[in-house]
């Protein structure tokens, strides 16, 4: 059962405390320093904070606080940023924010806010930067972002959100949400529409959110202004073909930790300002000869953790790319000359990771000859004698070319 918060704010020593270490004003020093007199929970009510016609900040960042009062804030009217981040509050009274009419930063992270009621914002319309991450919110009702016209940046991570409960109409008037970060909710059934109305999207950050494919709301073509989507951990298997085609200014992808096995030659193709993708800890067994082919801002590509064999050449012809990572998957051997191939295409790779693979010795050999030549980077630490890094077959000076003997080694190397 819920009980009602005991007000524990125990001696005047205290009330002074809070106020000049927690709610310190500007520069905002915290309270998490201080011990209070008692264990116990704390409540912010009016006075707590001084009057103050000229205060823009207030912090009580770890104060042990466990509710609001709804006139706490009243007499700051100039307050513009408030730090409420790890406390134990539960929830939001109505109207604790209405005196705070120039509100622009509000931090409620790391609390036990479990429901946002649909008017705490109504008179937050200069809010921009709102955090709320690693809550318990659950439901959120429809119109409770309404009145944020000027929102830019909302952190809705580590929360308890179900996607398949949010109306469409959720943001629709958050139009100028630029950072949005559902992180660890289950989105997996979020409407397709979700993100309608959003014109200035830059980052999008997905990871952990069950999602079993690219979801449509990230991908539309009002989603077209983004940079950054993060889709990380979760259990997309397969791509469509035609899901980025709107997404043509975003420059990184983040698909690391799914369950992807193959891809569409030219599904990436649209995004012509990609410069770094990430498909680390997939299933990938193959890479289409032309997977990047022609991407003239790639610069950093990270395959590892997949189970490929075979690179070729031509996936990375006529990109830019400095970066790759083939670490930790199925590889014996390259194409012979693997680097020079790529740098007669104009391809100058810097950095290049190819350490946990299967290498026959040989062909190893050929690879490191070539880091040299060209200076190029890689993981060296790998190559200092002490560990298993390539296998020594029957015939030892060659370095066997051919897709047939790519079983052989990998039995050899992941046999024990
Ligand atoms: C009000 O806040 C300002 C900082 O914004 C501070 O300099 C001033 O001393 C405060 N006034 C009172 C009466 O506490
Ligand atoms: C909110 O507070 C948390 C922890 O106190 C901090 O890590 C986070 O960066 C803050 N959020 C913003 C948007 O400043
Ligand atoms: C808050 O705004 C909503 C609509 O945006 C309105 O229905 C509601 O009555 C308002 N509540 C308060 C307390 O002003
Ligand atoms: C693989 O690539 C990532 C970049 O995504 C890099 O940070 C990491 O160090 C690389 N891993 C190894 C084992 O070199």
């Amino acid at each position: 059962m819920f009980t009602m918060p005991k007000v524990i704010i125990a001696s005047f020593a205290y009330i002074v405390g809070v106020f000049v270490l927690c709610a310190g004003l500007e520069t905002s020093p915290t309270c998490s320093s201080i011990e209070g007199p008692t264990p116990g929970e704390f409540i912010i009510q009016r006075g707590i904070v001084p009057d103050n016609d000229s205060a823009t900040t207030v912090s009580f960042r770890g104060c042990r606080i466990s509710d609001i009062q709804p006139r706490a804030f009243h007499g700051l009217p100039s307050l513009q940023y408030i730090d409420l981040s790890r406390n134990s509050i539960k929830n939001l009274k109505l109207g604790i924010l209405n005196d705070v009419t120039r509100l622009t930063h509000l931090n409620l992270s790391y609390n036990f806010i479990s429901d946002l009621e649909e008017s705490l914002f109504n008179q937050s319309s200069r809010l921009e930067v709102l955090d709320l991450r690693w809550n318990k919110i659950e439901v959120m009702k429809v119109g409770v972002f309404s009145p944020l016209k000027r929102l830019k940046y909302l952190d809705l991570s580590d929360n308890e959100i179900v996607g398949a409960r949010l109306s469409p109409a959720m943001f629709d008037s958050c139009k100028a949400l630029s950072t949005i970060d559902f992180s660890r909710n289950d989105m997996s059934g979020a409407p397709t529409d979700l993100l309608r109305a959003v014109e200035v999207l830059d980052t999008l950050k997905l990871d952990g959110c069950f999602l079993k494919q690219v979801p449509e709301f990230a991908t539309r073509s009002n989603t077209g202004t983004m940079k950054k989507l993060l889709l990380s951990s979760n259990q997309v298997s397969t791509v469509k073909l035609t899901t980025f085609i709107s997404l043509t200014n975003l420059e990184e992808l983040d698909l690391s930790s799914n369950v992807i096995s193959e891809l569409y030659e030219d599904v990436f193709k649209p995004l012509k300002n990609l410069k770094i993708i990430i498909l680390r800890s997939n299933r990938l067994e193959k890479i289409p000869d032309k997977l990047f082919y022609n991407m003239l801002r790639l610069r950093k590509v990270d395959l590892s953790f997949n189970s490929l064999m075979l690179i070729p050449v031509n996936a990375f012809r006529f990109t830019t790319i400095e970066m790759l990572n083939i670490s930790h998957n199925k590889f014996t051997y390259l194409v012979d000359n693997f680097c020079l191939e790529l740098r007669n295409s104009g391809v100058k790779l810097k950095k290049f990771y190819f350490n946990s693979n299967p290498w026959q010795c040989p062909c190893l050999r050929d690879l490191l000859k070539e880091m040299k030549t060209y200076r190029i980077s890689y993981n060296n630490a790998k190559y200092d004698g002490k560990n298993a890094v390539c296998i020594s077959g029957d015939i030892i000076n060659t370095c066997l070319r051919q897709p047939d003997v790519n079983e052989h080694f990998n039995d050899l190397y992941y046999s024990d």
